[in-house]
């Protein structure tokens, strides 16, 4: 999705230019939009200014940062990630291509977007080629984790490796997976998996990890993906085409690195901070992520939210039937107390978000730019089959 990314982060306009609501949407509507809110046509936008900088907030290991670099020679790159060795790799790589240069790195959450860039946009700071930044022309968020990340098993986010059960991409951070696997409550647990990985076998792969913790904390990831091998009946593993503990796995890496709400209040960020005219393009991987995004665009563009978007508590539970095996005794592990509410469920945690960008509604908002997300071409998954659940969703910001 390289080259969709960069169409999408095309600036609609040159420095110094200021693009209204309303000359947005007098535009849309040139280009065929009638409400203002439809896919644009990528194709007639302008090629950025020549001290163009853009935001990538997930450096990972700088794939995204170099084809902007290599596309806009002289533009520049403010990266973000939470995983500083990560960012190590990146600075090697992008400093092996010649362009590191171009690049400032800042190791941190892109929820913070705004406190991280005042440094740079306040105060003028010179960035590290000696040119003062103005403004940001467009920011990226590529959620989850790179494929470094998860051959790397010093992350401990891989089922196929045996590593200590980690999953955090910053490892200052408390919780770590081995926090939540072995200290939540079974029904938590359960809730977990269900949740935010739609895993049906969630009851089970909750009481065979309850069973076992009451005897030993579970340690590595090997040990958890056998566990979940042995919940989940064989004739259903026989049938699956993916590994039993993908979803089981998913759920507690979202979990760890709360990354439902780093995409919700990361994408306010980033838009507070953009220029007129700048886009946010954001790539998800799952269908939760997917509808995260799009609810909080919909936010930003001070449109209505549908309730197929607000993640109502499910009443009716979906998993399997439990395995029936009586509870082992043995000493319980401390509960843990961890939300695992969604962006939809917690009116009060959306509000404290809502709070720290008192600019939207009064002098910039969002428009949506994809009005369907944009999927990678058939011949681009047979090149990369990680891509194959990729979704690119992108907004545009306008002054009132
Ligand atoms: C899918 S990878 C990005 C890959 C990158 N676009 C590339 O081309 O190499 C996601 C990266 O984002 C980082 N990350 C995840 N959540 C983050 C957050 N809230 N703030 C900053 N970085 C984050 C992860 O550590 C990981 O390195």
């Amino acid at each position: 999705m390289v080259n969709e990314v960069l169409k999408f982060l095309r600036c609609r306009s040159l420095a110094g230019n200021t693009v209204t609501a309303a000359q947005s949407k007098e535009q849309s509507t040139l280009e065929g939009d009638s409400d203002g809110n439809s896919e644009l046509s990528v194709e007639p936008l302008i090629a950025p200014r020549a001290d163009a900088v853009f935001v990538d907030g997930t450096l990972g290991t700088g794939g995204h940062t170099l084809a902007m670099l290599r596309t806009h020679p002289t533009c520049r790159v403010l990266a973000f990630d939470r995983d500083e060795v990560s960012m190590s790799f990146a600075r090697q790589r992008l400093q092996e291509a010649g362009v590191v240069e171009r690049v400032t790195f800042v190791k941190g959450d892109f929820r913070d977007a705004k406190e991280l860039l005042q440094p740079y946009l306040e105060k003028q700071k010179v960035g590290s080629d000696g040119r003062a930044i103005e403004q940001i022309d467009g920011a990226l968020i590529d959620a989850g984790m790179s494929l470094w990340q998860v051959t790397n098993p010093l992350h401990g986010l891989s089922f196929r490796s045996d590593a200590p059960l980690d999953m955090r991409y910053d490892r200052s951070q408390e919780i770590s997976a081995f926090d939540l696997v072995n200290r939540l409550s079974t029904s938590d647990l359960e809730d977990l998996l269900f949740k935010f990985a739609d895993e049906r076998w969630a009851r089970r792969i909750a009481e065979f990890i309850e069973a076992q913790r009451r005897r030993n904390p579970i340690h590595s990831t090997a040990e958890l993906a056998s566990l979940i091998e042995a919940a989940i009946p064989s004739g259903v593993r026989r049938q699956s085409r993916v590994h039993p503990a993908t979803k089981t796995f998913a759920a507690l890496r979202l979990a760890v690195n709360d990354e439902f709400w780093a995409l919700d209040h990361g994408a306010w960020a980033l838009s507070s901070v953009l220029a007129p005219a700048a886009r946010l393009v954001v790539l998800t991987y799952s269908s939760n992520e997917d509808r995260t995004i799009k609810r909080t665009f919909r936010r930003l563009a001070e449109r209505g939210i549908p309730i197929d978007l607000e993640n109502q508590p499910r009443k009716k539970r979906k998993t399997e039937a439990s395995s029936g095996k009586p509870r082992p005794s043995g000493p319980a592990r401390p509960s843990l107390t961890f939300s695992l509410k969604m962006p939809g469920e917690d009116a009060e945690r959306d509000s404290q978000i809502a709070a720290q960008f008192p600019g939207l509604g009064t002098t910039w908002k969002m428009k949506i730019v994809t009005k369907k997300p944009v999927e990678p071409s058939p011949e681009e998954v047979a090149s990369n089959p990680l891509s194959r659940s990729c979704k690119l969703r992108a907004v545009e910001k306008c002054l009132l």
